[in-house]
């Protein structure tokens, strides 16, 4: 946690626990870095999914050629907040309506997850243009990913025999241009591993459109580059990546790469910040009682994990009785839910917890708020605050902590 973040921990009261802050320093950092990693001829996209906040979009719009978004909310939610960037709009089972509002708006490429898909788009294309990428599953391996949703059976694109009945409705339709092809396969992989994918799926797509004569300008093979939350200080190693890239672009002259990474960008600017409500033992194990929980920090919870944490000791305690603490023993982080899934943390040893003291979560910029249940149980929502140096500051937004 950056001095910066931690004094404006230390300006919250109680009550205005929990919160989550987002160090938008450390985004343009971390993110900087990874740009300055990456070779030409690579475009680097940010998912929306990962974390719509509107300042972290508007801090990363001076950074990133563009946005993918995955349905028409996150599309109106770009347009409004960072109004010009370059948007991809992908994701499966897209409707009319989603089809003619990206068409509207300018969407500069269509991400077509079916021939249904296709054909559908063109019975809402009117007078306009479609630039588009075919989504495909190509029979690549996923190797040791955390979440795959391709390279096996799954809803997410098309097998590729699939793609030649998408090549006629386009050689039929002057107004539908082919790009290239999007290629998102798995989520949590490791660089080495992630280069031998995008290897996999170069060499795959130059014989698929040799043998198809079909011109592939561009390739936009996905986000998935992995965070481990056991360790927060080991970042995907974007250098060896970008070397990686390097080689296989130098083989391949005229074609763009695109990148389409969420969680990689954001998880690490995030903090989630609450306090111990109650601390107590069954049957020999400790359990910490925080205020609020997965309703508004889900990641540990759907990635089976255990949140990393910062214990921030707060001496101030007033009751008459003695204070519940912990020392040197492992302790369950629960939320107030009533559900045993409200776990954050499970049977992390601490030096000392003691009820009132602070945990700030690490790495919760990412698939945190915007993937929890908010309304479950009725509790009120986190408060949101933003960190920044002076040096270059962000616009302020319409509505401060809007997820
Ligand atoms: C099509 C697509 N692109 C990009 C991403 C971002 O993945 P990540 O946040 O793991 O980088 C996802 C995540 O599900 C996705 O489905």
């Amino acid at each position: 946690m950056r001095p910066a973040v931690r004094d404006l921990v230390g300006t919250l009261t109680d009550d205005d626990l929990p919160a989550y802050v987002y160090d938008l320093t450390a985004l343009r950092d971390h993110v900087r870095a990874i740009r300055s990693a990456l070779p030409e001829r690579v475009e680097l996209l940010y998912a929306a999914k990962a974390n719509p906040d509107p300042r972290i979009l508007r801090t990363l719009a001076a950074l990133v050629d563009g946005f993918e978004v995955a349905s028409g909310g996150e599309l109106a939610h770009v347009r409004a907040h960072v109004p010009g960037a370059p948007i991809a709009f992908g994701g499966p089972g897209k409707t009319e309506s989603e089809l003619t509002r990206a068409l509207n708006s300018g969407t500069e490429r269509l991400h077509v997850e079916s021939e249904h898909e296709l054909r559908l788009l063109t019975t809402v294309l009117g007078d306009g243009l479609a630039r588009i990428l075919l989504r495909v599953n190509p029979p690549v391996g996923v190797g040791p990913a955390a979440l795959a949703m391709g390279g096996r059976p799954g809803p997410f694109g098309m097998d590729p025999e699939r793609l030649d009945a998408c090549l006629e409705v386009i050689a039929a339709d002057p107004r539908v241009r082919l790009h290239g092809l999007h290629v998102h396969l798995a989520s949590g992989l490791r660089a080495q591993d992630q280069l031998a994918l995008v290897d996999e799926v170069l060499t795959w797509s130059e014989e698929w459109a040799a043998h198809r004569g079909a011109d592939l300008a561009e390739i936009n093979v996905g986000g998935g580059m992995g965070v481990d939350y056991t360790a927060p200080d080991q970042v995907f190693d974007w250098p060896a990546f970008g070397a990686g890239l390097r080689t296989l672009l130098a083989r391949r002259p005229g074609l763009t790469l695109r990148i389409e990474p969420g969680r990689s960008l954001t998880a690490y600017c995030g903090w989630y910040v609450t306090r111990v409500l109650d601390l107590k033992s069954s049957r020999g194990q400790a359990f910490a009682v925080l205020s609020g929980g997965t309703h508004h920090l889900r990641t540990p919870a759907a990635k089976q994990h255990d949140q990393p944490f910062e214990v921030i000791p707060d001496d101030t305690w007033l009751p008459s009785w003695s204070r519940p603490e912990v020392r040197r023993e492992p302790v369950t982080l629960v939320g107030q839910l009533c559900t045993p899934k409200d776990v954050l943390a499970r049977g992390t040893t601490v030096d000392r917890l003691r009820t009132g003291d602070r945990i700030a979560f690490a790495m919760a910029g990412a698939y945190a708020w915007n993937i929890s249940h908010h309304a479950f149980l009725m509790h009120p929502h986190p408060a949101f605050h933003h960190v920044e140096d002076a040096e270059a500051p962000v616009p302020a937004g319409p509505a401060p902590g809007t997820p």
